[in-house]
Protein backbone atom coordinates (compact mmCIF):
# COMPACT_ATOMS: atom_id res chain seq x y z
CA UNK A 1 0.00 0.00 0.00
CA UNK A 2 3.13 2.43 -0.55
CA UNK A 3 3.37 4.44 -3.68
CA UNK A 4 6.90 4.12 -5.63
CA UNK A 5 7.50 7.01 -6.83
CA UNK A 6 10.10 8.61 -9.15
CA UNK A 7 10.88 12.19 -9.24
CA UNK A 8 13.94 13.68 -10.56
CA UNK A 9 13.43 16.02 -8.18
CA UNK A 10 15.49 15.64 -5.05
CA UNK A 11 12.80 14.71 -2.14
CA UNK A 12 13.59 18.17 -0.01
CA UNK A 13 11.42 17.24 3.43
CA UNK A 14 12.96 18.06 6.18
CA UNK A 15 11.77 18.14 9.72
CA UNK A 16 12.49 19.09 13.02
CA UNK A 17 11.40 21.29 16.16
CA UNK A 18 12.05 24.41 17.69
CA UNK A 19 11.32 25.72 20.78
CA UNK A 20 9.61 29.51 19.18
CA UNK A 21 7.89 32.15 20.59
CA UNK A 22 4.62 32.16 19.63
CA UNK A 23 2.35 35.01 18.20
CA UNK A 24 -0.72 35.78 19.52
CA UNK A 25 -3.48 32.69 18.79
CA UNK A 26 -5.63 34.06 16.88
CA UNK A 27 -8.47 31.44 17.50
CA UNK A 28 -9.61 30.20 20.75
CA UNK A 29 -8.32 27.10 22.65
CA UNK A 30 -5.19 25.81 23.83
CA UNK A 31 -6.26 26.33 27.38
CA UNK A 32 -3.20 25.77 29.60
CA UNK A 33 -0.30 25.99 26.92
CA UNK A 34 1.85 29.20 27.73
CA UNK A 35 3.07 30.92 24.54
CA UNK A 36 6.73 29.87 25.08
CA UNK A 37 6.26 26.49 25.64
CA UNK A 38 4.63 26.09 21.91
CA UNK A 39 6.75 24.32 19.20
CA UNK A 40 6.95 25.23 15.98
CA UNK A 41 7.45 22.16 13.86
CA UNK A 42 9.22 23.28 10.22
CA UNK A 43 7.99 21.09 6.76
CA UNK A 44 9.16 21.70 3.29
CA UNK A 45 7.06 20.92 0.16
CA UNK A 46 7.57 20.94 -3.16
CA UNK A 47 4.69 20.51 -5.60
CA UNK A 48 6.11 19.52 -8.99
CA UNK A 49 6.10 16.73 -11.73
CA UNK A 50 7.04 13.49 -10.75
CA UNK A 51 6.02 9.42 -11.98
CA UNK A 52 3.87 7.19 -9.62
CA UNK A 53 3.44 3.39 -9.35
CA UNK A 54 -0.81 4.07 -9.37
CA UNK A 55 -1.33 0.52 -10.86
CA UNK A 56 1.18 -2.12 -9.67
CA UNK A 57 -0.14 -4.81 -12.25
CA UNK A 58 0.59 -2.52 -15.06
CA UNK A 59 4.27 -2.25 -14.83
CA UNK A 60 4.63 1.18 -15.78
CA UNK A 61 4.61 4.34 -13.23
CA UNK A 62 1.81 7.41 -13.90
CA UNK A 63 3.06 10.76 -15.17
CA UNK A 64 1.77 13.00 -11.92
CA UNK A 65 2.08 16.34 -10.39
CA UNK A 66 3.08 15.56 -6.47
CA UNK A 67 4.17 16.72 -3.53
CA UNK A 68 7.87 16.09 -2.62
CA UNK A 69 7.78 13.20 -5.60
CA UNK A 70 5.16 11.01 -3.79
CA UNK A 71 1.01 10.53 -3.85
CA UNK A 72 -0.19 11.33 -1.11
CA UNK A 73 2.61 14.13 -0.19
CA UNK A 74 3.62 13.64 2.98
CA UNK A 75 2.37 12.96 5.90
CA UNK A 76 2.76 15.83 8.09
CA UNK A 77 1.77 14.73 11.85
CA UNK A 78 1.90 16.79 14.55
CA UNK A 79 0.39 18.28 18.29
CA UNK A 80 -2.10 19.78 18.81
CA UNK A 81 -1.35 22.87 19.64
CA UNK A 82 1.88 23.30 18.47
CA UNK A 83 2.60 25.31 15.55
CA UNK A 84 3.12 24.52 11.99
CA UNK A 85 5.34 26.38 9.79
CA UNK A 86 5.65 24.61 6.05
CA UNK A 87 7.72 26.45 2.95
CA UNK A 88 6.25 25.32 0.02
CA UNK A 89 8.30 25.52 -3.30
CA UNK A 90 6.84 25.46 -6.68
CA UNK A 91 8.05 23.16 -8.76
CA UNK A 92 5.10 23.09 -11.32
CA UNK A 93 4.78 25.30 -14.39
CA UNK A 94 1.66 26.88 -13.18
CA UNK A 95 0.87 29.01 -9.67
CA UNK A 96 -0.81 26.96 -6.94
CA UNK A 97 -1.74 27.67 -3.43
CA UNK A 98 -1.85 25.08 -0.03
CA UNK A 99 -4.96 25.01 1.38
CA UNK A 100 -4.82 23.10 4.86
CA UNK A 101 -8.50 21.59 4.40
CA UNK A 102 -10.33 21.54 8.19
CA UNK A 103 -8.12 23.52 9.56
CA UNK A 104 -9.04 26.36 11.81
CA UNK A 105 -6.58 29.01 10.79
CA UNK A 106 -5.99 32.71 10.51
CA UNK A 107 -7.28 33.70 7.04
CA UNK A 108 -4.21 34.88 5.22
CA UNK A 109 -2.90 30.78 5.69
CA UNK A 110 -6.07 29.34 4.37
CA UNK A 111 -4.45 29.18 0.51
CA UNK A 112 -7.19 30.75 -1.81
CA UNK A 113 -5.58 32.20 -4.17
CA UNK A 114 -6.22 35.67 -4.92
CA UNK A 115 -8.58 36.27 -1.92
CA UNK A 116 -5.90 35.35 0.86
CA UNK A 117 -2.70 35.37 -0.78
CA UNK A 118 -0.72 36.10 -4.07
CA UNK A 119 -0.62 32.77 -5.51
CA UNK A 120 2.64 31.07 -5.69
CA UNK A 121 3.84 31.18 -9.16
CA UNK A 122 6.74 28.82 -10.91
CA UNK A 123 9.67 28.75 -9.06
CA UNK A 124 8.66 30.95 -6.51
CA UNK A 125 7.99 30.03 -2.19
CA UNK A 126 5.76 30.79 0.14
CA UNK A 127 5.96 29.98 3.84
CA UNK A 128 2.79 29.09 6.24
CA UNK A 129 2.85 29.38 9.52
CA UNK A 130 -0.30 28.81 12.33
CA UNK A 131 -1.35 26.69 14.98
CA UNK A 132 -3.21 23.76 15.43
CA UNK A 133 -6.26 24.14 17.66
CA UNK A 134 -7.40 20.78 17.37
CA UNK A 135 -6.71 17.34 17.02
CA UNK A 136 -7.70 14.86 14.21
CA UNK A 137 -7.73 13.88 10.68
CA UNK A 138 -7.01 16.72 8.46
CA UNK A 139 -5.10 16.77 4.84
CA UNK A 140 -3.67 19.65 2.11
CA UNK A 141 -4.21 20.55 -1.03
CA UNK A 142 -3.88 23.16 -3.63
CA UNK A 143 -6.47 25.61 -3.91
CA UNK A 144 -5.68 26.98 -7.50
CA UNK A 145 -7.16 25.08 -10.32
CA UNK A 146 -8.13 21.99 -7.99
CA UNK A 147 -9.92 20.31 -10.51
CA UNK A 148 -6.61 19.79 -12.30
CA UNK A 149 -4.16 19.90 -9.42
CA UNK A 150 -5.77 17.86 -7.12
CA UNK A 151 -6.75 15.33 -9.94
CA UNK A 152 -3.20 14.83 -10.99
CA UNK A 153 -2.05 14.14 -7.23
CA UNK A 154 -1.67 17.07 -5.58
CA UNK A 155 -2.62 16.46 -1.86
CA UNK A 156 -1.85 15.13 1.39
CA UNK A 157 -2.46 13.76 4.66
CA UNK A 158 -1.63 16.49 8.13
CA UNK A 159 -2.43 14.10 10.99
CA UNK A 160 -2.86 16.44 14.42
CA UNK A 161 -1.92 14.12 17.33
CA UNK A 162 -4.09 14.50 21.06
CA UNK A 163 -2.54 14.70 23.42
CA UNK A 164 -4.43 11.83 25.25
CA UNK A 165 -4.96 9.63 22.35
CA UNK A 166 -7.35 6.63 22.78
CA UNK A 167 -5.58 3.20 23.25
CA UNK A 168 -5.20 1.20 20.00
CA UNK A 169 -2.42 -1.29 18.02
CA UNK A 170 -2.18 0.44 14.91
CA UNK A 171 -2.68 3.98 13.57
CA UNK A 172 -3.47 3.98 9.90
CA UNK A 173 -3.89 6.30 7.24
CA UNK A 174 -5.92 5.26 4.13
CA UNK A 175 -5.89 8.24 1.38
CA UNK A 176 -8.59 7.31 -1.24
CA UNK A 177 -8.63 8.77 -4.83
CA UNK A 178 -9.99 8.23 -8.11
CA UNK A 179 -8.26 8.33 -11.07
CA UNK A 180 -9.64 8.50 -14.44
CA UNK A 181 -6.41 6.17 -16.45
CA UNK A 182 -6.32 5.34 -19.68
CA UNK A 183 -5.80 1.91 -21.15
CA UNK A 184 -1.51 2.58 -20.47
CA UNK A 185 -2.10 3.57 -17.21
CA UNK A 186 -1.68 7.45 -18.18
CA UNK A 187 -3.97 10.50 -16.76
CA UNK A 188 -6.89 11.20 -18.96
CA UNK A 189 -6.43 14.83 -20.37
CA UNK A 190 -10.03 15.73 -20.37
CA UNK A 191 -9.73 18.29 -16.99
CA UNK A 192 -12.65 20.37 -16.49
CA UNK A 193 -14.43 19.05 -19.26
CA UNK A 194 -18.27 20.63 -20.03
CA UNK A 195 -20.09 16.89 -19.02
CA UNK A 196 -18.31 16.31 -16.18
CA UNK A 197 -18.64 19.78 -14.96
CA UNK A 198 -22.30 19.75 -15.47
CA UNK A 199 -22.94 16.14 -13.75
CA UNK A 200 -21.18 14.74 -11.14
CA UNK A 201 -17.66 15.63 -11.48
CA UNK A 202 -14.69 13.99 -13.08
CA UNK A 203 -15.57 10.41 -11.70
CA UNK A 204 -12.68 8.12 -12.84
CA UNK A 205 -12.23 4.37 -13.07
CA UNK A 206 -9.25 3.61 -10.98
CA UNK A 207 -9.93 3.67 -6.95
CA UNK A 208 -6.00 4.15 -4.87
CA UNK A 209 -5.55 4.35 -1.33
CA UNK A 210 -2.21 5.77 -0.18
CA UNK A 211 -1.46 6.01 -4.12
CA UNK A 212 -1.64 2.65 -5.86
CA UNK A 213 -4.57 0.34 -6.83
CA UNK A 214 -4.11 -2.07 -3.56
CA UNK A 215 -4.75 -5.65 -3.00
CA UNK A 216 -4.51 -6.76 0.50
CA UNK A 217 -3.96 -5.11 3.89
CA UNK A 218 -2.31 -7.39 5.95
CA UNK A 219 -4.36 -7.69 9.75
CA UNK A 220 -3.84 -9.93 12.82
CA UNK A 221 -6.64 -11.23 14.68
CA UNK A 222 -7.38 -9.34 18.29
CA UNK A 223 -5.80 -6.02 16.45
CA UNK A 224 -7.23 -2.76 17.37
CA UNK A 225 -6.90 -0.20 14.39
CA UNK A 226 -7.85 3.17 13.96
CA UNK A 227 -8.53 3.74 10.35
CA UNK A 228 -8.09 7.40 9.20
CA UNK A 229 -10.19 7.57 6.20
CA UNK A 230 -9.61 10.36 4.12
CA UNK A 231 -11.47 11.07 0.48
CA UNK A 232 -8.97 13.20 -1.77
CA UNK A 233 -11.12 11.94 -4.89
CA UNK A 234 -12.32 15.19 -6.96
CA UNK A 235 -15.87 13.39 -6.87
CA UNK A 236 -16.18 10.42 -6.36
CA UNK A 237 -18.57 9.28 -3.15
CA UNK A 238 -17.61 6.46 -1.23
CA UNK A 239 -19.70 4.09 1.08
CA UNK A 240 -17.72 1.65 2.57
CA UNK A 241 -18.61 -2.26 3.86
CA UNK A 242 -16.35 -3.91 6.22
CA UNK A 243 -18.12 -7.10 5.65
CA UNK A 244 -18.50 -8.80 9.28
CA UNK A 245 -16.36 -5.92 10.97
CA UNK A 246 -18.22 -3.45 13.18
CA UNK A 247 -16.33 -0.67 12.47
CA UNK A 248 -17.18 2.68 14.90
CA UNK A 249 -16.64 6.14 13.99
CA UNK A 250 -15.06 8.24 16.61
CA UNK A 251 -14.53 11.62 14.45
CA UNK A 252 -15.98 12.98 11.47
CA UNK A 253 -13.54 15.24 9.34
CA UNK A 254 -11.66 15.49 12.54
CA UNK A 255 -13.64 16.48 15.04
CA UNK A 256 -14.61 13.87 17.49
CA UNK A 257 -18.05 12.19 17.57
CA UNK A 258 -19.87 10.04 19.79
CA UNK A 259 -18.60 6.52 18.80
CA UNK A 260 -21.15 5.02 17.18
CA UNK A 261 -21.65 2.22 14.19
CA UNK A 262 -21.89 4.04 10.43
CA UNK A 263 -25.87 4.12 9.33
CA UNK A 264 -26.52 0.87 7.76
CA UNK A 265 -23.49 -0.25 8.23
CA UNK A 266 -21.65 1.86 5.33
CA UNK A 267 -19.03 4.53 6.68
CA UNK A 268 -20.11 7.72 3.60
CA UNK A 269 -17.43 9.80 2.55
CA UNK A 270 -18.24 12.20 -0.04
CA UNK A 271 -15.19 14.24 -1.58
CA UNK A 272 -12.86 15.96 1.24
CA UNK A 273 -14.17 14.32 4.48
CA UNK A 274 -12.93 12.21 6.82
CA UNK A 275 -14.07 9.82 8.69
CA UNK A 276 -11.56 8.12 11.91
CA UNK A 277 -13.01 4.55 12.88
CA UNK A 278 -11.79 2.08 15.49
CA UNK A 279 -11.70 -1.44 13.64
CA UNK A 280 -11.44 -4.23 15.47
CA UNK A 281 -10.34 -7.47 13.56
CA UNK A 282 -12.82 -9.85 14.46
CA UNK A 283 -12.27 -12.66 11.43
CA UNK A 284 -10.43 -15.89 11.95
CA UNK A 285 -6.76 -17.00 11.08
CA UNK A 286 -5.64 -16.65 7.25
CA UNK A 287 -9.47 -15.47 5.85
CA UNK A 288 -9.71 -12.41 3.95
CA UNK A 289 -12.30 -10.05 4.00
CA UNK A 290 -13.42 -8.14 1.34
CA UNK A 291 -13.97 -4.31 1.69
CA UNK A 292 -16.17 -3.18 -0.64
CA UNK A 293 -17.22 0.68 -2.19
CA UNK A 294 -21.52 0.29 -1.95
CA UNK A 295 -22.08 4.31 -2.94
CA UNK A 296 -23.34 3.60 -6.36
CA UNK A 297 -26.14 1.32 -6.97
CA UNK A 298 -25.21 -1.52 -9.12
CA UNK A 299 -21.12 -0.45 -9.49
CA UNK A 300 -20.22 -2.32 -6.57
CA UNK A 301 -16.99 -2.81 -6.67
CA UNK A 302 -14.05 -4.64 -3.96
CA UNK A 303 -11.48 -1.81 -2.88
CA UNK A 304 -8.94 -4.43 -0.88
CA UNK A 305 -9.07 -7.18 1.14
CA UNK A 306 -8.33 -7.68 4.57
CA UNK A 307 -5.58 -10.19 5.04
CA UNK A 308 -5.69 -12.27 8.52
CA UNK A 309 -2.38 -13.74 8.97
CA UNK A 310 -1.66 -17.00 10.30
CA UNK A 311 -1.19 -15.95 14.46
CA UNK A 312 -3.33 -13.45 16.36
CA UNK A 313 -1.83 -10.89 18.10
CA UNK A 314 -4.61 -11.77 20.93
CA UNK A 315 -7.39 -13.52 21.81
CA UNK A 316 -10.43 -11.41 22.94
CA UNK A 317 -11.47 -8.09 21.39
CA UNK A 318 -9.63 -5.26 23.46
CA UNK A 319 -12.69 -3.48 25.68
CA UNK A 320 -10.29 -0.31 25.88
CA UNK A 321 -12.44 2.81 25.94
CA UNK A 322 -12.72 4.55 22.56
CA UNK A 323 -14.58 8.09 22.79
CA UNK A 324 -12.14 11.12 22.28
CA UNK A 325 -12.28 14.25 24.27
CA UNK A 326 -13.43 17.13 22.48
CA UNK A 327 -11.60 19.59 20.78
CA UNK A 328 -12.14 23.37 22.24
CA UNK A 329 -14.81 24.34 19.76
CA UNK A 330 -17.24 27.00 20.80
CA UNK A 331 -20.87 25.66 21.05
CA UNK A 332 -23.19 27.39 18.99
CA UNK A 333 -26.40 28.69 21.17
CA UNK A 334 -28.68 27.55 18.27
CA UNK A 335 -32.04 29.06 20.08
CA UNK A 336 -30.62 32.37 19.85
CA UNK A 337 -29.13 31.96 16.67
CA UNK A 338 -29.07 34.46 13.40
CA UNK A 339 -30.26 32.94 10.77
CA UNK A 340 -29.37 32.45 7.19
CA UNK A 341 -30.52 30.69 3.90
CA UNK A 342 -28.70 29.23 0.79
CA UNK A 343 -30.27 27.17 -2.19
CA UNK A 344 -28.19 25.06 -4.15
CA UNK A 345 -29.28 25.16 -8.22
CA UNK A 346 -28.18 24.19 -11.50
CA UNK A 347 -26.64 20.96 -13.16
CA UNK A 348 -28.21 19.17 -15.66
CA UNK A 349 -31.88 18.32 -14.73
CA UNK A 350 -31.83 21.29 -12.42
CA UNK A 351 -34.63 23.14 -14.08
CA UNK A 352 -36.96 20.09 -13.12
CA UNK A 353 -35.89 19.49 -9.56
CA UNK A 354 -36.45 23.65 -8.36
CA UNK A 355 -40.11 22.82 -10.79
CA UNK A 356 -40.35 19.33 -8.41
CA UNK A 357 -39.57 21.46 -5.15
CA UNK A 358 -41.75 24.28 -6.25
CA UNK A 359 -39.12 26.41 -5.94
CA UNK A 360 -39.83 28.07 -9.47
CA UNK A 361 -40.71 31.24 -8.05
CA UNK A 362 -37.55 31.60 -5.59
CA UNK A 363 -35.77 30.40 -8.66
CA UNK A 364 -36.97 33.24 -10.81
CA UNK A 365 -36.61 35.90 -8.06
CA UNK A 366 -33.25 34.61 -7.98
CA UNK A 367 -32.53 34.87 -11.90
CA UNK A 368 -32.02 31.28 -12.33
CA UNK A 369 -34.51 29.50 -14.48
CA UNK A 370 -34.56 32.12 -17.43
CA UNK A 371 -31.27 34.70 -17.11
CA UNK A 372 -28.67 33.33 -14.90
CA UNK A 373 -26.17 35.41 -13.74
CA UNK A 374 -22.65 34.28 -14.67
CA UNK A 375 -21.11 31.77 -17.00
CA UNK A 376 -21.57 28.79 -14.91
CA UNK A 377 -23.39 25.76 -14.53
CA UNK A 378 -23.95 25.23 -10.90
CA UNK A 379 -24.78 28.40 -8.43
CA UNK A 380 -25.56 29.45 -5.04
CA UNK A 381 -28.78 31.93 -3.90
CA UNK A 382 -28.72 32.71 -7.69
CA UNK A 383 -25.17 33.26 -8.59
CA UNK A 384 -22.54 31.17 -10.54
CA UNK A 385 -19.01 32.24 -9.60
CA UNK A 386 -16.02 33.15 -11.48
CA UNK A 387 -12.55 33.17 -9.35
CA UNK A 388 -11.79 33.56 -6.20
CA UNK A 389 -12.92 37.48 -5.27
CA UNK A 390 -16.20 37.44 -4.46
CA UNK A 391 -19.08 39.18 -3.14
CA UNK A 392 -19.89 37.37 0.03
CA UNK A 393 -23.12 34.86 -0.06
CA UNK A 394 -23.79 36.22 3.09
CA UNK A 395 -21.75 38.15 5.30
CA UNK A 396 -21.91 36.81 9.35
CA UNK A 397 -21.58 38.54 12.60
CA UNK A 398 -18.15 37.87 14.05
CA UNK A 399 -18.56 36.55 17.81
CA UNK A 400 -22.31 35.25 17.44
CA UNK A 401 -24.22 32.10 16.44
CA UNK A 402 -25.63 31.67 12.95
CA UNK A 403 -27.81 28.33 11.56
CA UNK A 404 -28.05 28.25 7.80
CA UNK A 405 -30.47 25.98 6.05
CA UNK A 406 -29.10 24.68 3.13
CA UNK A 407 -31.73 23.72 0.40
CA UNK A 408 -29.82 21.28 -2.28
CA UNK A 409 -32.44 22.12 -5.64
CA UNK A 410 -30.32 19.69 -7.64
CA UNK A 411 -30.37 16.52 -9.04
CA UNK A 412 -26.87 15.72 -7.77
CA UNK A 413 -24.81 15.10 -4.29
CA UNK A 414 -22.73 17.79 -3.32
CA UNK A 415 -20.50 18.03 -0.45
CA UNK A 416 -20.36 21.65 1.16
CA UNK A 417 -17.51 22.81 2.52
CA UNK A 418 -16.64 26.11 4.74
CA UNK A 419 -13.36 27.01 5.71
CA UNK A 420 -12.10 28.25 8.82
CA UNK A 421 -14.77 26.91 10.69
CA UNK A 422 -16.30 23.70 11.54
CA UNK A 423 -20.70 23.64 12.01
CA UNK A 424 -22.53 20.99 13.41
CA UNK A 425 -24.99 19.41 11.82
CA UNK A 426 -28.39 20.02 13.26
CA UNK A 427 -30.59 18.79 10.90
CA UNK A 428 -31.80 16.74 7.80
CA UNK A 429 -34.99 17.51 5.96
CA UNK A 430 -35.96 19.03 9.39
CA UNK A 431 -35.44 16.00 11.74
CA UNK A 432 -32.36 16.90 14.36
CA UNK A 433 -29.45 14.24 13.58
CA UNK A 434 -28.52 12.09 16.62
CA UNK A 435 -24.72 12.80 17.05
CA UNK A 436 -24.79 16.87 15.76
CA UNK A 437 -21.63 16.15 14.41
CA UNK A 438 -18.81 18.66 13.98
CA UNK A 439 -18.27 18.52 10.28
CA UNK A 440 -16.26 21.34 7.86
CA UNK A 441 -17.92 19.16 4.68
CA UNK A 442 -21.38 18.24 4.63
CA UNK A 443 -22.66 15.54 2.19
CA UNK A 444 -25.89 16.26 0.33
CA UNK A 445 -28.28 13.89 -0.92
CA UNK A 446 -30.44 15.65 -4.19
CA UNK A 447 -33.29 17.87 -2.88
CA UNK A 448 -32.27 17.58 0.99
CA UNK A 449 -31.91 20.43 3.03
CA UNK A 450 -29.86 20.18 5.94
CA UNK A 451 -29.12 22.77 8.85
CA UNK A 452 -25.38 23.75 10.09
CA UNK A 453 -24.64 26.22 13.07
CA UNK A 454 -21.72 27.30 14.65
CA UNK A 455 -19.96 30.64 16.18
CA UNK A 456 -18.47 32.47 13.46
CA UNK A 457 -14.94 33.36 15.43
CA UNK A 458 -12.70 33.62 12.79
CA UNK A 459 -12.30 36.64 11.04
CA UNK A 460 -12.02 37.19 7.40
CA UNK A 461 -13.66 35.90 4.04
CA UNK A 462 -14.01 32.35 3.70
CA UNK A 463 -14.61 30.04 0.96
CA UNK A 464 -17.64 28.21 0.85
CA UNK A 465 -18.37 25.24 -1.77
CA UNK A 466 -18.83 22.11 -3.27
CA UNK A 467 -15.72 19.98 -2.78
CA UNK A 468 -16.80 18.28 -6.09
CA UNK A 469 -14.00 20.13 -7.89
CA UNK A 470 -16.04 20.52 -11.44
CA UNK A 471 -18.98 21.65 -9.49
CA UNK A 472 -16.59 24.10 -7.11
CA UNK A 473 -15.18 25.14 -11.15
CA UNK A 474 -18.64 25.76 -12.86
CA UNK A 475 -19.45 27.66 -10.22
CA UNK A 476 -20.45 26.65 -7.44
CA UNK A 477 -18.50 28.43 -5.08
CA UNK A 478 -19.11 31.45 -2.46
CA UNK A 479 -17.47 33.42 0.00
CA UNK A 480 -19.08 33.91 3.57
CA UNK A 481 -17.74 36.63 5.55
CA UNK A 482 -16.90 36.65 9.23
CA UNK A 483 -16.76 40.79 10.60
CU1 LIG B 1 -10.55 21.28 0.50
CU2 LIG B 1 -11.85 25.01 -0.45
O1 LIG B 1 -11.17 23.13 0.02
CU1 LIG C 1 -21.39 19.81 -6.17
Amino acid sequence: MSSSVRSHWTPSRRTFVTGGASFAAALPGLHGVSAAEIQTRKFDLHPAPGQARLVPEAGRDTAVWAYDGAVPGPELRVRQGERLRVTVRNGLEEETTVHWHGIRLPNAMDGVPHLTQKPIGPGESFEYEFELPDAGTYWYHPHQRSFEQVGRGLYGPLIIEEADPVRIDRDVTWMLDDWRLTRSAEIRDNFGNRHDMSHNGRVGNTVTINGSVPDSFPVRGGERVRLRLVNAANARNFALDFGDHDPRIIALDGQPVTPHAPEGGLVVLGPAMRADIILDMTGKPGSRVQVVDRFYRDMDYRLVDLAYGDTPLRDETPDWPIALSPNPLPEPDVADARRHEVMFSGGMMGGMVLARMGLERQGETMGMMGMMRGKGMWFINGVAAEGHILDPVLTLERGESHVIRMVNATAWHHPIHLHGHSFRVISRNGAPTTYREWQDTVLMAPQETVEIAFVADNPGDWMFHCHILEHQAAGMTGVIRVA
